[in-house]
C-alpha cells in the first residue's frame, strides 16, 4: 500500500488528477470507478481544467460510480446523479452512454443492483477506482459491519453516516435512510484503488483502514488485501498514524512507462 502524505486538500486533488489523468492518457477506454461526496470535489475540478487546458480526452472513456441514494429523484441537488453531472460529467467530453451510476429509484433495487453488477463485468471491471472513506471507517456506503465480500446491493444508512451527510441537506430527516451501493467484494476487484482523506475527522477512520486490523467493523481496512492501493491525505488525516510514510508516490505514474 502506497500511503502518501500532503499538505493540503489542493495537494491531494492535484496528486489525485494526475493518477487518474495518467490512466485516461494511457489508456482511453479506461473504467473509471467514481465517487461522491465532499472529498473528490477538488480532483474533479482538477479533471475539468485538465480537459479544457491540456486536452485530456474522455470522448471513450467508461464510468461507473460506487453509489447512490434510495428514493432521492435523479434531478434532487443531492442525487448523486446531479453530483456527477454537475461537478465532472457536463463540463468533460464524457458520453452519457457511458455513464453508469446505481439507480436508487429502480422499481426492483435487488435486480436493478445485479444488473449493475452485469454490467460492470460487460465491461471488463473497474480499471481505478476512487475512494473516499467515511468518519466511521465505511467505503462507499458499506458501513460497519458489511461483509467483506459484499457486492451491489441495498444498505442501510448509520446514524452517524446521516449525521455526517446533513450538513448538505437542510435537515437531518431528509438525508435518507437508504442507499444502493457497490459492495466492498465489488470494490476490491477493481485494478487499482484511490483512496483520499482530508481533516482530523477521517484520522481515527484512516488510522483503522491502514495501520489496523483487517475487520468488517473497518470495511475501508478491507484496502489492505488488495494489490495496488495508493491513499492520499493531508496532514489532519493523517495525524493518528504511527508508521512513517512519504510525501510522494514511489514512481510518477508516467515513469512507470
Ligand atoms: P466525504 O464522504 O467525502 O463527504 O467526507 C466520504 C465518505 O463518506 O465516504
Amino acid at each position: 500500500m502506497e500511503v502518501i502524505i500532503k499538505e493540503d486538500y489542493e495537494e491531494i486533488s492535484r496528486l489525485a488528477a494526475g493518477i487518474i489523468a495518467g490512466m485516461v492518457r494511457r489508456s482511453p477506454r479506461a473504467v473509471l470507478g467514481l465517487a461522491t461526496g465532499g472529498t473528490p470535489v477538488g480532483c474533479y475540478r482538477e479533471l475539468v481544467r485538465m480537459h479544457r487546458e491540456e486536452d485530456l480526452d474522455f470522448s471513450q472513456i467508461v464510468t461507473f460510480n460506487l453509489d447512490e441514494y434510495v428514493g432521492l429523484p435523479e434531478d434532487h441537488e443531492q442525487s448523486y446523479h446531479r453530483f456527477m453531472w454537475d461537478n465532472l460529467f457536463s463540463h468533460i467530453n464524457v458520453a452519457a452512454a457511458n455513464v453508469h451510476i446505481p439507480d436508487g429509484n429502480a422499481g426492483d433495487l435487488h435486480e436493478a443492483c445485479n444488473d449493475y453488477e452485469m454490467e460492470l463485468d460487460e465491461h471488463g471491471g473497474v480499471d481505478i477506482q476512487l475512494l473516499g472513506i467515511g468518519s466511521n471507517g465505511h467505503l462507499a456506503f458499506n458501513e460497519p459491519g458489511s461483509s467483506l465480500g459484499s457486492r451491489t446491493r441495498i444498505k442501510t444508512l448509520t446514524e452517524r453516516t446521516r449525521q455526517d451527510n446533513s450538513r448538505f441537506f437542510s435537515t437531518l430527516d431528509e438525508v435518507p435512510k437508504y442507499c444502493v451501493t457497490m459492495g466492498v467484494g465489488t470494490i476490491m476487484e477493481s485494478g487499482k484503488l484511490l483512496l483520499l482523506a482530508n481533516g482530523g475527522n477521517k484520522a481515527e477512520a484512516i488510522a483503522a483502514a491502514v495501520e489496523g486490523p483487517i475487520t468488517a467493523s473497518v470495511p475501508a481496512s478491507a484496502i489492505q488485501f488488495h494489490p495496488d492501493v495508493t491513499v492520499i491525505m493531508d496532514r489532519a488525516a493523517a495525524s493518528k498514524l504511527t508508521r512513517e510514510y512519504h510525501s510522494q508516490p514511489h514512481f510518477l505514474e508516467g515513469d512507470k512507462e
